[in-house]
């Protein structure tokens, strides 16, 4: 691991704003979505392409699962900087740093919580002690890693004068970025950007770190703060997730804060590493991954972005598109969504276009069996989309050890004015099930039937439907199933032509989740 200090250019008021990502920690904390260590591979290659500065990868210490997925994103990742978070004791910054091991370029996150409230009801440590073990952990990170950032949690809501002693603390042990989280999403922007201004006057030594903003998205306002933050308070750091997901309302939008700072440059005058025509694939993938749908409104990578539907703006967009256009459809990836392949497209060009989207297979075999689920939707499906293709990925992706129940046929019969009824066949490890079932509908004919062999007894939370690509009835379905049981919450996402067997893969890929018995201790809490 490099032991180096980072560049000068970061350490002061440069004009590069540092995109931080974390998806895959902070992200990945949101109840149901949870993601497989091949998943968040493929996550962190799309970050790379899209050029982010730094890719949290995860909270190595949380479980061996966590632990292994930072480890092979340290390895595989050679442009960003990869980081993993740890809270303020030796053996979690220990883990972090092993699993950082293979990294080109590593950082090693550590944070405790500053506020009173924190302190005193879920530490139980008097301010004394928080400060020294803050200042010890960012001294045993910096033995292990030449990039250490640390974040007073909640650090917001705490005390001004102890937060300054703090930070004070951490940058003269050597912490090379400090991060003033908004924990609980209850900042206002000119608050919040005044904050950080208030911290940057008063810490000594504020100018031997780089100032980060982490804003949760509770009142709606995770990006205006993170920008008053930059703006007035004068950080060079934004911590986000792809498509704002995260715990509760989310994080920080990442393509949110990066078209705005971009687009008002006028304004911000700031630089930025980001490519941002990858935008979109990043949102289509982390969002088919996840199954947490993006909203057709959304900024930027929301279905209806760049849609003027309105006479008067069509007519308009198509004078001059600067009448109603602030950026450009094909700026964040919007020009990409083409068909690339159909019925007759060969292995090749399968295989090629897989290496365009960032997939990487482990082996013939799995390319092979890729190509033949590839060949199977062909049949059914005349043209083939790059997301048709990530969610076949996504569906392959599934390891052996994870995919305890696949499908593996379907029937049902519904008519109008009668009762549906379905037939499932499914296998459980290595065991062959059939089963039947009526229900209100097909769908829900189909995954009674699974459950009266399984018996999972969990309470589904959210079912929710998908055109893949949109404008067509030819295009696939794509269903999430949002599964509770013993405390966790699990998504499952499944996709098919046929709504019904997207469903029962949904539901089968959901088991699979609650199956895998993932424990891993929570990052905050
Ligand atoms: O929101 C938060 O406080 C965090 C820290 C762990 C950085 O995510
Ligand atoms: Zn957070």
């Amino acid at each position: 691991m490099p032991m180096l200090d980072p560049p000068a250019e970061r350490l002061n008021m440069s004009s590069k704003l540092i995109i931080f990502d974390t998806t895959l920690r902070d992200g990945e904390q949101s109840p149901g979505a949870s993601m497989t260590r091949d998943e968040k591979l493929r996550i962190a290659r799309q970050l790379e392409r899209l050029r982010v500065d730094v890719i949290e990868a995860g909270f190595a210490a949380a479980s061996n699962g966590d632990f292994e997925a930072v480890k092979a994103i340290a390895a595989a990742i050679k442009e960003s900087t990869v980081c993993s978070l740890a809270r303020a004791n030796d053996r979690d910054i220990a883990r972090a740093g092993e699993a950082l091991q293979g990294a080109a370029s590593a950082r090693i996150h550590t944070f405790i919580a500053t506020s009173e409230l924190h302190m005193e009801k879920k530490l139980r440590m008097t301010r004394e002690q928080v400060l020294e073990q803050a200042r010890l952990s960012v001294r045993f990170a910096r033995s292990l890693c030449g990039d250490v950032e640390f974040s007073p949690e909640d650090g917001y809501r705490s005390d001004p004068d102890f937060l300054c002693r703090v930070l004070e603390a951490v940058i003269a042990e050597g912490a090379t970025t400090v991060n003033i989280p908004d924990t609980v999403g209850y900042a206002v922007p000119e608050l919040y950007g005044e904050f950080i201004r208030m911290l940057r006057e008063r810490v000594p030594n504020a100018d031997k770190a780089v100032w980060s903003v982490h804003c949760h998205n509770d009142l709606g306002m995770a990006v205006a703060n993170s920008l008053a933050g930059v703006k007035i308070g004068g950080a060079r750091q934004v911590e986000c997730t792809i498509n704002g997901l995260g715990e509760r309302a989310g994080n920080c939008s990442l393509e949110e804060v990066v078209m705005a700072v971009r687009t008002r440059r006028d304004y911000y005058g700031l630089t930025l590493g980001i490519d941002t025509t990858q935008i979109l694939a990043a949102s289509r993938m982390v969002s088919q991954t996840t199954g947490f749908v993006v909203q057709p409104n959304k900024a930027v990578v929301g279905a209806n972005a760049f849609a003027h539907a309105s006479g008067i703006h069509q007519d308009g967009v198509l004078k001059a598109r600067d009448t109603y256009e602030i950026m450009r459809a094909e700026d964040v990836g919007w020009a990409a969504n083409k068909i690339v392949l159909g019925k007759l497209s060969g292995r090749n060009a399968f295989k090629q276009r897989l290496q365009e989207l960032g997939v990487q297979m482990e082996s013939e075999a799995e390319i092979n069996a890729a190509f033949a689920r590839f060949k199977d939707l062909a049949d059914r499906k005349a043209e083939i989309f790059d997301e048709d293709i990530i969610a076949l990925v996504s569906d392959e992706s599934v390891t052996a050890a994870v995919e305890h129940y696949r499908l593996l046929a379907l029937t049902q019969h519904s008519a109008m004015g009668e009762r549906p009824h379905a037939a499932v066949a499914f296998s459980a490890g290595a065991v062959e099930h059939h089963a039947e079932s009526d229900g209100n509908g097909p769908v829900d004919a189909s995954l009674k039937a699974i459950e009266s062999r399984v018996q999972s007894g969990a309470e589904m939370m959210l079912y929710s439907v998908n055109a893949i690509t949109s404008g067509s009835t030819e295009s696939q379905g794509e269903v999430t199933v949002r599964l509770q049981h013993g405390g966790r919450v699990v998504n499952g996402v499944g996709a098919d032509p046929d709504i019904v067997v997207a469903s029962a893969k949904a539901y089968l890929a959901a088991l699979n989740k609650l199956h895998s018995n993932t424990d891993r201790v929570a990052a905050q809490g």
